[in-house]
């Protein structure tokens, strides 16, 4: 961590590698004129002072966000080539889309790489830091997420059949997922028949690509079976249920061995 109590001269000082990196981004425009602060070069005078005084700024561009070099939630402001260091928010990092839409946003849409260093976390209840999207404490929650807005958390349920994501901060298939502890096996209770899909044997060219199963626990839901072995659960639309024969979701007089 760096020390907050640098003066801000040394803040300017310390923003000048970042700025340097900054400023690649920015190549295409041209550069922002080299000034000196009149404070620090221009001694104490009896000649009146020229109009313009003579001013250095490590602002790129008179105006703008630009990205800190190596931390990804700091950040400068430059306003009329006057440089202020930001924070984001804890838990959100710095998307440094251009100079003027550059914003604070969540760590998942961000690209921190290069950049990782982060400000000391503030966690509060099961708030691992202030804000963001994070995984139950319980790891074998799969489909739970903990949700943070300024330190206070929402618990916050995935869809039947989906697991939180560690890598994308949203619900997705387990498969894609690719959490250990919260595979397709683990998640669902189902394992595809595979190879053992009877109807494989008989005539392999007739098997869907992506073969159904009833869920034998719960018939308003079913299983595909993504390239026939990868497990995936749906469910069919409020007042239907899934028909084994068809393979379809049906009207539940069709399927009378549902007791819907
Ligand atoms: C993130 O940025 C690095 C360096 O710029 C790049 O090599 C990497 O491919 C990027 N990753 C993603 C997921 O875009």
């Amino acid at each position: 961590m760096r020390p907050l109590l640098l003066c801000a001269s040394l803040l300017a000082l310390s923003a000048a590698p970042a700025l340097a990196q900054g400023r690649r981004r920015t190549a295409a425009q041209p550069s922002a004129p080299r000034r000196r602060p009149a404070s620090r070069v221009v001694p104490a005078r009896t000649t009146p002072a020229p109009e313009v005084p003579e001013f250095e700024s490590e602002c790129p561009l008179r105006d703008g966000v630009f990205a800190d070099a190596f931390q990804c939630d700091r950040y400068y402001e430059c306003r009329d080539y006057v440089i202020t260091e930001k924070l984001c928010p804890d838990g959100l990092v710095f998307n440094d889309i251009s100079p003027t839409l550059g914003r604070c946003d969540q760590v998942f849409s961000v690209n921190c790489t290069g950049r990782e260093e982060l400000q000391e976390a503030q966690p509060t209840g099961d708030c691992p830091r202030q804000n963001g999207y994070y995984a139950d404490p319980d790891p074998t929650n799969c489909g739970t997420f903990i949700h943070c807005v300024d330190g206070v958390s929402n618990r916050v349920e995935c869809p039947s059949g989906l697991v939180f994501s560690l890598q994308m901060g949203t619900c997705q298939w387990p498969d894609q997922a690719g959490r250990t502890g919260c595979s397709s096996a683990e998640v669902l209770a189902f394992e595809c028949p595979g190879a053992g899909d009877p109807r494989l044997a008989g005539a392999p060219a007739d098997l869907p690509l992506h073969p159904r199963y009833a869920d034998p626990a719960d018939c308003q839901f079913f299983f595909s079976c993504l390239d026939g072995v990868v497990p995936r659960r749906h469910g069919c639309e409020q007042g239907r249920v899934f028909n084994d024969e068809t393979k379809q979701c049906d009207k539940p007089e069709n399927v009378p061995e549902c007791n819907y």
